[in-house]
């Protein structure tokens, strides 16, 4: 499970404060949570905090009952690693890998070793739907095919959590509802809480849980 608790994170900008205030959230296992809101409303902000790549000024961040959001560099570093996959609008699939070699990575990082982390990464890529193109590179597959290869190697490593961060807003509409779809069905199978930043209506349609944000501060939980 991931808990947010009373969250500040401010920026002043030329005397204008924005950010996120005295955010608390509680995501169960297995839920596909949708972070909504308009243009800097604070999703990602939010999405930064529960990825461990920022820190808050107030408040905590728990996974699984544990308080994470304070640790050393290091721990925070491994706990990403390790228990967290994460998902871009961009994909950041490695251009020069093929699909199975760019699912493998989190995996090697890891140092799981090549046979195992080929057979995991084979696996993640079957359930996705993408068995057929493994070996193809990110610039030989449509952008809903790249957007499941990322999907596959978030999810390869085991995570706890997998965030992402308007994981459909470059495809086109056909192709967004079946990735949310996957990404629904992935959070119940695997027990993995997924928390998604995203204003498109076909993705909070599929949300087990939606947090509407408003100015920084959580306006609506539903
Ligand atoms: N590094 C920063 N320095 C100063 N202000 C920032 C910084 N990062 C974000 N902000 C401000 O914090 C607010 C929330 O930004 P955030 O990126 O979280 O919004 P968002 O909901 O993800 O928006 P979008 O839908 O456009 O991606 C915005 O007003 C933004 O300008
Ligand atoms: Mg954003």
């Amino acid at each position: 499970m991931l808990e947010f608790r009373n969250l500040t994170r401010a920026y002043e900008l030329g005397g204008e404060r924005a950010g996120v205030f005295d955010v608390s959230l509680q995501v169960p296992k297995g839920c596909l949570a949708v972070l909504a809101g308009p243009s800097g409303s604070g999703k990602t902000t939010l999405l930064q905090l529960a990825g461990l790549l920022d820190t808050p000024d107030e408040g905590e961040v728990l996974l699984d009952g544990e308080s994470v959001s304070t640790l050393p560099e290091r721990a925070r570093c491994d706990l990403r690693l390790r228990r967290m996959g994460f998902v871009f609008q961009a994909f950041n699939l490695v251009p020069v890998l093929s699909a199975l070699e760019n699912v493998m990575l989190p995996l090697q990082f890891q140092g799981t070793p090549e046979t195992e982390a080929r057979q995991r990464a084979e696996m993640a890529l079957d359930r996705v739907g993408l068995a057929d193109r493994r070996h193809h590179r990110p610039g030989q597959l449509s952008g809903g095919q790249q957007q499941r290869a990322a999907i596959a190697r978030a999810l390869a490593p085991d995570p706890l959590l997998v965030l992402a961060d308007e994981p459909t807003a470059s495809l086109d509409h056909a192709h967004g509802g079946p990735l949310m779809d996957l990404m629904a069905e992935l959070a119940t199978e695997r027990g993995v809480t997924f928390l998604v930043a995203s204003h498109d209506p076909a993705v909070i349609a599929r949300a087990h849980q939606v947090f509407r944000l408003r100015d920084g501060r959580l306006a609506e939980a539903s």
